[in-house]
């Protein structure tokens, strides 16, 4: 098939590269020059593992091509769409950008081809897509929802053997199309109406953060009764219909996704006039979890105007250069507001990427990022910070303090170290006592 994919963002790029591995021919549109330029040269603009070898590899075969504008005349058969659709201040998604592609899709897809969207867009956006074409004089083209399930970071693997693909279709037709454009891949496919796929999206999303901020709650419990949150996330995700996925406690989500999504979906409700109250809380306990370091570090030190702070990671989560909504950079910010020095360490995140938040001071080594530290927190539980040499961390920071937002480290080990390490939804020192315990009992 001949397949137009308009945004290369990770949804867009990803998407576009594994259909052409798949045999179809594509063609992905940025308006990003320079973006585009360097795709074309086989440069990789977002870190994620695998792709830019199959990028190459795509192009090389000419199945794979980028463009900085929809061809006046292309022959797609099928154009999807990934635009971004950024949250406006009240959290609804804003459609603008997938409404101007709407339109020029409009002029320039030939007759009876399709559109897919793959960007995350509220429900009813499917139907509100075709009206709109159908002003345009365009009743052939039919619309169809695909959504996205990609991880940054596994994103390659995700698209190449997903869980499930999720069909949004209004007619058997369409289901055929989508069908062939998948072919390859042998999944269980739900096939569904428009909004019930554009809501799966949501649903899906929604649930994961729901599942976080829940065990964030029961951590912040534990720390007050003397259980082990991780125990607990143990003892419960035995459970087949728990499961153990989504349940580490620490500093909350962040990422493109989650952050954008749970606001979005809370949205949509009101706009029915339902309050989802549960998904409320959900983005609520979410805020509150990742500030929750600078309430200790206020605990441990009170005003912070005088204290340097070290935080381990900037990206969301390991194994992306992403920092959209990253918990990093608001604890970075709140802190520099209430005084505090503030360093930042990161393998992959770069400080050109921090270049708008000029208090930012990214470092590529990070023991130089711990220098005359006061405090170091864990944002980011990538291997190069777990692994760090302790005893020379300690030998670096002004005071061995460290707070581990993700519950990565070996308390012990760090103990030895002569840290004191604060942990989220249990206490180390408790732990310690009670393994000591059992070791002088055996
Ligand atoms: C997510 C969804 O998983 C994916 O299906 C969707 O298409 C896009 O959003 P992504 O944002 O790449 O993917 O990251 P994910 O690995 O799901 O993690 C999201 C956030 O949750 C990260 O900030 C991570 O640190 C946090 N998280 C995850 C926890 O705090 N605890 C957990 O147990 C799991």
């Amino acid at each position: 098939m001949k397949v137009l994919v308009v945004g290369t963002g990770y949804v867009g790029l990803v998407t576009g590269v594994c259909l052409a591995s798949f045999g179809h021919d594509v063609v992905c549109v940025d308006q990003d020059w320079q973006k585009i330029a360097r795709l074309n040269m086989g440069e990789c603009p977002i870190y994620e593992d695998g792709l830019e070898p199959l990028l190459r590899e795509q192009l090389l075969a000419n199945r794979l091509s980028f463009d900085t504008a929809i061809s006046d005349s292309t022959d797609c058969d099928i154009a999807l769409i990934a635009v971004g659709t950024p949250p406006r201040n009240d959290g609804s998604a804003d459609l603008a950008s997938v409404f101007e592609v709407v339109s020029e899709l409009g002029h320039k897809l030939k007759q009876g081809a399709f559109i897919g969207t793959k960007s995350t867009v509220p429900v009813g956006t499917a139907h509100s897509i075709e009206t709109f074409l159908e002003s345009m004089g365009r009743q052939d083209i039919r619309v169809v929802s695909i959504p996205e399930f990609l991880r940054e970071g596994s994103a390659l693997s995700d698209t190449l053997q997903p869980s499930r693909l999720i069909f949004g279709v209004p007619d058997e037709e369409s289901l055929r199309v989508l069908e062939e454009l998948h072919r390859p891949l042998e999944v269980p496919v739900v096939a569904c109406n428009r909004a019930t796929a554009e809501m799966i999206k949501y649903a899906s999303n929604a649930f994961l953060a729901t599942k976080i901020s829940f065990i964030n709650e029961i951590a912040n419990i534990c720390e007050r009764v003397g259980a082990d949150v991780q125990q607990v996330s143990q003892g419960m995700g035995l459970d087949p219909r728990i499961g153990s996925s989504f349940l580490r406690a620490g500093l909350g989500y962040g990422g493109s996704c989650f952050p954008k999504d749970t606001r979005a979906l809370v949205n949509i409700a009101g706009d029915v006039a339902y309050d989802f109250k549960l998904l409320k809380a959900v983005v609520e306990v979410n805020q509150r979890q990742r500030t929750e370091p600078i309430r200790r570090l206020r605990q441990w030190f009170g005003d912070l105007s005088h204290i340097r702070v070290t935080l381990l990671g900037v990206a969301f989560k390991p194994g992306t250069n992403d920092i959209r909504e990253s918990p990093a950079l608001e604890i970075g910010e709140r802190l520099r507001s209430q005084g505090a020095q503030v360093q930042f360490y990161d393998p992959v995140v770069t400080r050109f990427q921090l270049q708008s938040q000029e208090f930012v001071r990214v470092l590529d080594d990070p023991y130089m990022a711990l220098e005359h530290a006061d405090a170091a927190i864990i944002v980011t539980e990538w291997p190069e910070i777990v692994d760090l040499d302790w005893a020379r961390v300690g030998a670096v920071m002004r005071r061995r303090l460290v707070f581990d937002g993700r519950n990565v480290l070996d308390p012990a080990a760090l103990e030895e170290a002569g840290f004191l390490i604060e942990n989220f939804g249990f206490h180390p020192a408790l732990l310690l006592a009670s393994a000591r315990d059992s070791a002088v009992q055996a």
